[in-house]
């Protein structure tokens, strides 16, 4: 594998995983860059590009086998290991996230759920019972935890995200809405209202292309 791929291919290699996941699961075996192009509604070259970085995985002739092709992304991502997760803020979104049973479908384990709110604390959400907020350091010391999903407002977000770092989490799925930048540790600033905002300009700009 090459050892610098842009972040513009690794972000299209979800979009791979997830359609080749869907054929597996309709009994396809082999698929050609061409059909999976109509499919995915990228360009075969696109297709061959992104796929040639990782050393191609297809044949002259015979296409892609979907199963192997599936695995390697899979591998690529990450995904072939558990990622024990923490959510912190159990408001409506983080008990939408922690109900959504198919991340753990896809390795993502939840186990450890925190909030700072009497009232919330000790709830069963999710199958797990919502914890102190106070009890994060501890929880985190005693268990192998890779990513925090932080879903609670904008202040004190930075402060939390700096300790969690500090204390060792490798990724943070940022949904607060406060952009996050901290050394030495991965995040992924997610933001809703960006894609409503971009459907917007979209539906008011009828000459915008879909692309
Ligand atoms: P909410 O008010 O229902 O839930 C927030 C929860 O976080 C509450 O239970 C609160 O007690 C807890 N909390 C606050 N500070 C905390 C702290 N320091 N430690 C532990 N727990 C803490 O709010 P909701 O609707 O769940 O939204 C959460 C945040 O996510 C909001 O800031 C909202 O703006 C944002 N949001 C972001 C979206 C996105 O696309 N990024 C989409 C929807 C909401």
């Amino acid at each position: 594998m090459k050892s610098e791929i842009s972040m513009a291919v690794i972000r299209r290699l979800p979009r791979y995983y997830r359609y080749l996941g869907e054929l597996l699961d309709e009994g396809v075996a082999k698929i050609s860059s061409k059909e999976l192009s109509n499919l995915m509604k990228v360009t075969a070259s696109q297709i061959r590009q992104d796929l040639n970085n990782f050393g191609g995985f297809g044949q002259q002739g015979y296409g892609y086998n979907v199963e192997y092709l599936y695995l390697e992304i899979g591998k690529i991502l990450g995904l072939n290991k558990i990622n024990n997760m923490i959510l912190i803020g159990a408001g409506n979104l983080g008990q939408a996230l922690a109900n959504y049973p198919a991340f753990r479908k896809r390795g993502f384990n939840l186990i450890g759920i925190f909030d700072k709110n009497p009232k919330i604390i000790g709830l069963q959400i999710g199958g797990l019972e919502v914890l102190d907020v106070d009890k994060l350091e501890q929880f985190i010391k005693q268990n192998e935890v890779d990513i925090a999903i932080l879903t609670i407002p904008k202040n004190g977000t930075l402060e939390i995200a700096t300790l969690l770092t500090n204390w060792g989490i490798k990724g943070l799925w940022n949904f607060s809405p406060t952009d996050l930048f901290i050394p030495n540790v991965q995040i992924e600033n997610v933001n809703l209202s960006q894609s409503l905002m971009t459907l917007a300009y979209q539906i008011h700009n009828k000459n915008s292309s879909n692309s």
